[in-house]
């Protein structure tokens, strides 16, 4: 019905219904968050509300959950203990830095860097007065779908960070909305601010003999269908909702700004392989 309907309305007027349904909840947003209190010393920072979650695009499943899940990951993975000193990319609202916070304690330092304003609001009015070492920063960096606005480009950007200055850094469901020369300016930022001993845990959509299997098959969620220059998106009107990476691709990159992966990669249940650890691809990745 809902289909129907739209295929008798006129292009432009779709675009302008589109435009008006953004800004409406942009405004929505922006009110919640100017209404918010102070939260309470000893209280614990509020999950955000599902439309929120919703209008950035952070992705289904339950959202407190899936932040302690990669907790664990960076505990066992990345040696992520008290008193480390990590950077979140894209740390959208804060889903990693809540459970976060309890497992880095007073020592650790935690900074946070996103491209949506309305995400790093919330992450600095909810979560940075309970944890004044957790810090979030905002650049206005263009991307199709979370950022169409934005007025600078991904590949000249520099992490706010000292060189060799972080035990950990991670970038989850971020570079699953990333160009190749994005990805590759993000990657050569990354290695050039983590210790020689530190870890990265990065995610991805990986394209290799399994998954393209699956996606003939019909098994995945998203099919990845077109070539858009060095990767793969499953839309082609907003490419960057979602992107993959032929796996030897993925290799070459990381192995061209100096980082070796530490196998094995650990793959993810997207292309709806049986035998999985996360929902994504999973990286771990150190300096060569
Ligand atoms: C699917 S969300 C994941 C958020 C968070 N990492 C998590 O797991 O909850 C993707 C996030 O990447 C951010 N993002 C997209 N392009 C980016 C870029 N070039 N630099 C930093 N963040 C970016 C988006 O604004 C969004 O918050």
């Amino acid at each position: 019905m809902y289909e129907r309907v739209r295929a008798i309305i006129p292009a432009p007027m779709l675009r302008l219904a589109t435009m008006a349904r953004r800004s409406y909840r942009l405004w929505r947003v922006r009110q919640r968050l100017a209404g918010m209190p102070e939260p309470e010393p000893g209280s614990q920072p509020v999950p955000p509300p599902r439309f929120l979650v919703d209008w950035l695009g952070i992705g289904g499943g339950d959202f407190g959950s899936i932040g302690r899940q990669f907790v664990g990951y960076l505990r066992d993975y990345c040696d992520v203990r008290d008193g480390a000193s990590v950077l979140d990319v894209g740390c959208g609202l804060g889903r990693i830095a809540v459970p976060l916070a309890q497992h880095l304690g007073s020592e650790g330092t935690y900074m946070g860097i996103d491209i949506s304003s309305e995400a790093i609001a919330w992450c600095r009015k909810t979560i940075t007065p309970l944890y004044p070492n957790f810090r979030f920063q905002v650049s206005d960096i263009h991307n199709a779908a979370y950022n169409p606005k934005g007025r600078m480009s991904a590949t000249g950007f520099t992490f706010p960070c000292a060189d060799g200055a972080l035990t950990c850094v991670f970038a989850i469901s971020v570079f699953t909305h990333m160009r190749p020369a994005e990805v590759e300016c993000y990657l050569e930022q990354i290695a050039r601010v983590l210790r020689p001993t530190g870890k990265y845990l990065l995610t991805f959509f990986i394209l290799n003999d399994e998954s393209t299997r699956l996606i003939r098959e019909g098994k995945a969620q998203f099919a990845f269908a077109h070539d858009v220059g060095g990767c793969w998106t499953a839309n082609k009107a907003v490419p960057e909702a979602a992107i993959a990476y032929a796996e030897p691709d993925l290799r070459r990159m990381l192995a061209d700004a100096g980082l070796d992966v530490v196998e094995p990669i650990r793959y993810g249940s997207w292309c709806g392989r049986g035998n999985y650890t996360s929902g994504q691809d999973m990286v771990i990745v150190r300096r060569t």
